[in-house]
């Protein structure tokens, strides 16, 4: 099998209907190896990154198991091993690094076991340069934009000699039709739009997941419809920049109107949706979503910094002033809104003046939660040729300082639960104990108690009797339905 780089983008629509093909022959691989063998092929999928990756995983996972592959968590007993790939910061790419050396040793003991890699860090071309020279044990390479491609690469692996890579650079049309095996029942993932044009100037997510498009408003109701029926109770609308859905599409419609649409779908409980730009919120959007009974009031809504300076050379399009405003009128109709955040540190050039109104702004809003980041080089990003930049030691010592106002805040909001009973929607058995089980309040805080699983997929009343430093736990106390 020779190295396959570019495919005609306009073959999108064949490669869907010949997937079923490449799937069954697949499966008949497998099969002849259960009967000779008497134990079925394992895959495993390894995820990093967001929920866009997790949800690209699910899809695999579905093709996977059409294949006839047995899913599995570890690591020594799989016969294909997937790392779907995240970009986003250095450190995700170490550990793709480190962990591909660490299946090296395990190819060592096991040659015809297959390594594939993907998703976004498959999406640069030096990366993709770095596996074919360093890593040429690694089987099969795809982009993020040839997930849809998958079954007649991983065949073309499984009968071929030599690493197959394929890495379109152009995403090409919204394609429907693909399957996912959703891993919780009651929460489900739904795609509504894909990529992102917003270029913010530190950021690698424009370039790994293209051009910004909206699937049709039809197509996602009706996939929310079916999940419905199916007894998802749930659903978390994703794209990268979610309130700016529907500019592609022929039939206008904006994400108001989307949330409106999928409202009125029966079965359906809740809705929830990420990520939010503040650039893009409009008041229409908090007014639906204050209105919309299944609307969830939670509004993940990254600020990255509180100067207006940084934001301006992050190309984040608004000011500090705005972004508080969003949050006074959105907290102005939905009191009880829960919100969280993203916030950088050490974006060149961010001064200890910069900084300090990063830490005003958290102390102003008050968050529910904030992931922070420092902030790190990604090359082809305009901020990475950005003078100034910021030495490791202060990008450290800065969030350290935020942290250290950011974590009691938290644990006082949630002190504030004590005592208060709280409708949650029951996902599933907490992690750490089949006895305790999990769910989350509309805005959006983990709640634990102590329950039987019959309560899985329930609106339920609970009583916050222990709140935790990042999650309550409560006693049961009736069902809603
Ligand atoms: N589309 C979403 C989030 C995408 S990436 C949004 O716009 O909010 C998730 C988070 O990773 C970002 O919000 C940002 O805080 C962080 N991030 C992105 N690029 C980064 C970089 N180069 N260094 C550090 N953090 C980064
Ligand atoms: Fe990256 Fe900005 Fe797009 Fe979010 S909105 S994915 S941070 S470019
Ligand atoms: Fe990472 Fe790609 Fe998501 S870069 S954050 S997995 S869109």
């Amino acid at each position: 099998m020779s190295k396959r780089e570019t495919l005609n983008i306009e073959s999108m629509e064949t490669i869907l209907e010949n997937n079923d093909e490449h799937i069954r022959n697949i499966r008949n691989l497998n099969e002849a190896h259960y009967t000779e063998l008497q134990h079925r092929k394992k895959a495993i999928i390894v995820t990093y990154g967001c929920q866009m990756n997790e949800h690209d995983s699910e899809k695999l996972n579905a093709m996977l198991v059409d294949m006839g592959y047995e899913i599995t968590k570890k690591f020594d007993d799989s016969d294909l091993i997937i790392f779907n790939t995240c970009a986003v910061r250095e450190n995700a790419e170490f550990k793709v690094y480190g962990n591909l050396g660490h299946v090296k040793k395990l190819k060592e003991k096991k040659p015809d076991l297959t390594l594939a890699v993907c998703g976004c860090m498959m999406q640069q071309p030096h990366i993709v340069a770095e596996i074919k020279k360093k890593y040429k044990y690694v089987d099969l390479v795809f982009g993020t934009h040839n997930l849809i491609n998958f079954p007649s690469l991983l065949e073309a692996t499984l009968t071929g000699k030599g690493q197959v890579v394929e890495v379109w650079d152009t995403e090409g049309d919204v394609i429907e039709g693909m399957r996912s095996n959703r891993k919780k029942e009651v929460k489900a993932y739904v795609n509504i739009m894909f990529g992102c044009d917003n270029f913010c100037t530190y950021c690698i997510v424009p370039y790994t997941r293209g051009r910004e498009r909206s699937r049709k408003l039809e197509d996602i109701v009706e996939e929310i419809r079916s999940l419905a029926l199916n007894g998802t109770k749930e659903v978390m609308l994703l794209g990268q920049n979610v309130n700016s859905y529907g500019k592609t599409l022929e039939n206008p419609a904006d994400f108001a109107d989307l949330l409106l649409a999928v409202n009125a779908i029966e079965g359906l409980e809740r809705i929830r949706f990420m990520t939010s730009h503040p650039k893009d919120i409009s008041q229409k959007l908090i007014e639906t979503m204050a209105t919309a009974d299944k609307v969830c009031e939670y509004l993940h809504l990254p600020v990255q910094a509180g100067s207006n300076s940084v934001l301006k050379r992050m190309n984040r399009r608004y000011t500090r002033e705005q972004y508080l405003d969003i949050l006074e009128r959105a907290r102005g109709l939905m009191p009880e809104l829960g919100v969280t955040t993203d916030i950088i540190m050490g974006f060149p050039g961010e001064t200890d003046e910069d900084f300090a109104e990063t830490v005003d702004i958290v102390k102003r809003v008050g968050y529910d939660s904030a992931f922070t980041y420092l902030y790190s080089i990604r090359t082809g990003t305009p901020a990475a040729k950005f003078e100034d930049q910021v030495p490791e030691d202060v990008k450290h010592a800065r969030i350290t300082e935020l942290l250290s106002i950011l974590n009691p805040m938290v644990e006082e909001k949630m002190h504030s639960y004590e005592g208060k009973s709280v409708e949650i929607l029951v996902e599933d058995f907490s992690k750490s104990s089949k006895a305790v089980l999990m769910g989350r309040t509309r805005n959006n805080l983990t709640v634990t108690f102590e329950g039987d699983a019959e309560l899985i997929g329930k609106l339920v009343m609970v009583k916050i009797t222990k709140p935790k430093k990042f999650s309550l736990f409560g006693e049961f106390e009736s069902v809603v339905r």
